[in-house]
């Protein structure tokens, strides 16, 4: 299961890069938004910074919502890094688009994904990833699990080679069960991914080795 990271923080990415479990990184217009990063330059800039940071693969999303904006859009943000995989969202166009940069050989992310037909035309239109948004989902009282069980299921009836790429996970236990689901890849915040670290008997053992290991030095 590969592990990226949800945010377009550096400190976060590098954090997380630094425990050497990071597989790439996904972002949106939202989390560059958070980090107070606006205006196209200083975007194309961040995302080279952040390719510079990590070694896998990085979403850079575009904002165009026709066709041929988001081939314009999407092939200069293919330019900045070959590490950049393009973002793009669910609608008639963007599959269109997908298509197109799949026939390229240029990677894409299908984003905003929210039931298994989406995901369905995603791997059709040759997608390296599908974004199902499990806790949005989760925040309208439907099981956000389920879908990824779904996607699961009809891209192994078809030998479909679209990566499963679990969004939207918000804690430990989306990690989890997307885990056991099969999901290939999750993406989520910092605290998603460390907070799997945490076990009280992981701590109390440590304490009682160190101790009695004091004891006889
Ligand atoms: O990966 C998709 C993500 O950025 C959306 O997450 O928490 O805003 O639903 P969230």
């Amino acid at each position: 299961m590969k592990f990226f990271i949800d945010t377009a923080n550096l400190e976060q990415i590098k954090e997380a890069q630094d425990m050497g479990i990071l597989d790439g990184v996904t972002t949106n217009p939202s989390l560059m938004a958070k980090e107070g990063i606006t205006g196209t330059d200083n975007i194309m800039k961040h995302y080279v910074n952040i390719c510079n940071l990590v070694d896998g693969d990085v979403s850079a999303e575009v904002i165009a919502t026709d066709y041929d904006g988001m081939v314009r859009e999407g092939e200069a943000l293919a330019d900045l890094h070959d590490q950049i995989v393009v973002k793009l969202p669910m609608i008639k166009d963007g599959v269109k688009a997908c298509k197109y940069f799949s026939d390229k050989g240029i990677k894409t992310n299908m984003t905003l994904v929210f039931s298994a037909g989406q995901a369905l035309l995603a791997a059709k239109a040759g997608a390296t990833y599908v974004s199902p948004f499990i806790g949005r989902l989760d925040d309208i009282s439907t099981d956000g699990l389920n879908l990824i069980a779904e996607i699961r299921m009809i891209y192994d009836n078809y030998g479909f080679e679209t990566e499963i790429l679990a969004a939207s996970v918000r804690h430990t236990m989306h990690v989890i069960d997307c885990a056991k689901l099969g999901a290939d890849v999750m993406t989520g915040p910092l605290s998603s991914i460390t907070g799997l670290l945490n076990h009280p008997l992981t701590n109390i053992g440590l304490e009682k080795f160190l101790a009695d290991y004091k004891k006889g030095n």
